[in-house]
């Protein structure tokens, strides 16, 4: 089908343009929920929780039957084996961020990998001990950072410095970070900022903010909670130190879901680097010999900072997920990610600002999927009627809604249905 052109508000446009969207039929393979009254709703909020794909009971089904089948042995001799269960992710979780296999391990949750990643990556020597983050940072990142200052002696009021949005903005620009790190950098350990800011929807610029800490002399770690699955990555060739993310955004599987971890090779080599070590990270040759392996042998790469033993019921929906990124990959999702929060962006344009001001960026290579838009006067109540004219987003605290479209999943005609019960609400 051609290409329907420049973008028009009309119900005609935006089933053109599904029909010319190469990744239209992806849809088909997720459920999608209804709402109360059994009417579809316009899903729009794949940045908190994405849908599940209808591929997850089926896998679900299966390792039940094997668990049933084989009791411990499946742990060996099971389709998937349970034992390597992790290893399936090698290629395909390196190649979603643009890492090279042996840098990515799918393991716990996120905030729980960060502070596997503070472990070993906050090394805090004297007056380099600081650590930035964002000032309206995810609470939990606070939280985990804090507590590594608060562990290895240092006040977070003194030790944690919060970078503030530019003035007059909601957005931090890379000059801010740049700026900072020239000027403060023999103070600074280690950054943690996100690859996309889950209030404000920005894209950082992961590459130059790398450098700039690197230059500095700190670690540079990322969370990219909202950009996995969102935005195309390449960690290994920006040489991001770690990064950690979680699977139930974008990546669509399930609230909880295992989450994902990068170490660089550099890191992954260095076997010296202290951690907090458990079975799951030793030399898989020796992880078995129990009481007769007493010392500590990490495996080389990211796997070497596995704790437990994979949790096979939250795994499995994971890959059904992944196989779907691999199989269309991360430049298709991109191509038709710009082109539908585009689509939304000139909707929402449409209704002549007013009460609705963007807080993401315009220029569509500082942004992902989201757009969040700031609410004048009932933030709330405009949420509520969007919900009740059958449209998911989500509101968060005090007047921001946001609005992502999934690539993978959502469709040209989802988002003109939500420009027009914006439109309506906002009568
Ligand atoms: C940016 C960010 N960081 C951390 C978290 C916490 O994730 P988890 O509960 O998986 O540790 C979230 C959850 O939404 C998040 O959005």
């Amino acid at each position: 089908m051609s290409d329907p052109g420049p973008y028009q508000n009309t119900e005609a446009w935006a089933l053109a343009a599904d029909r010319a969207d190469p990744l239209s039929t992806m849809r088909e393979e997720f459920v999608f929920p209804r709402d109360r009254d059994g009417a579809p709703l316009v899903y729009l909020c794949g940045n908190s929780l994405g849908l599940m794909p209808k591929a997850v009971p089926a896998l679900l089904e299966e390792e039940l039957d094997e668990w049933g089948r084989l009791g411990v042995e499946a742990h060996l001799q099971s389709r998937r084996p349970w034992f390597s269960y992790h290893e399936q992710f090698r290629e395909t979780g390196a190649r979603l961020v643009g890492a090279r296999p042996g840098e990515v391990v799918m393991m716990n949750s996120l905030t729980v990998n960060l502070h596997l990643m503070l472990v070993s990556f906050y090394r805090p020597a004297g007056r380099r001990h600081k650590i930035v983050i964002e000032r309206a940072a995810f609470p939990s990142d606070t939280y985990a950072v804090a507590t590594h200052l608060a562990t290895r002696g240092y006040d977070p009021a003194e030790a944690l410095i919060q970078l503030a949005p530019d003035p007059g903005r909601a957005t931090i620009a890379t000059e801010s970070v740049e700026r900072l790190l020239a000027e403060r950098g023999d103070e600074i350990a280690l950054v943690l900022l996100p690859g996309v800011q889950y209030y404000t929807g920005q894209l950082f610029d992961i590459p130059r903010i790398t450098a700039a800490a690197q230059r500095a002399g700190a670690v540079a770690g990322f969370d990219l909670a909202h950009a996995a699955g969102n935005v195309p990555l390449a960690l290994h060739d920006w040489g991001v130190d770690f990064a950690a993310w979680c699977s139930y955004k974008y990546l669509n599987a399930g609230s909880g879901a295992i989450a994902g971890c990068f170490v660089h090779e550099r890191h992954g080599k260095d076997l010296a680097i202290p951690r907090y070590a458990g079975w799951w990270g030793n030399d898989p040759a020796t992880r078995f010999r129990l009481h007769l392996n007493e010392s500590f042998l990490p495996r080389e790469g990211a796997d070497g900072w596995q704790i437990s033993n994979p949790p096979l019921l939250s795994m499995t929906p994971l890959l059904a997920s992944i196989e779907q990124f691999d199989r269309v990959g991360m430049a298709a999702l991109r191509a038709k990610s710009l082109r539908l929060t585009g689509y939304l962006e000139y909707l929402i344009d449409q209704l002549g600002g007013g009460r609705i001001e963007q807080i993401t960026p315009r220029d569509p290579a500082a942004r992902g999927a989201q757009l969040s838009l700031l609410v004048r006067d009932g933030a709330r109540a405009l949420f509520d009627r969007l919900r009740a004219g059958h449209v998911l987003g989500d509101f968060r605290q005090p007047d921001v809604i946001r609005l992502s479209p999934a690539p993978i999943y959502n469709s040209f005609h989802d988002v003109w249905q939500a420009g027009r019960a914006l439109a309506e609400a906002l009568r």
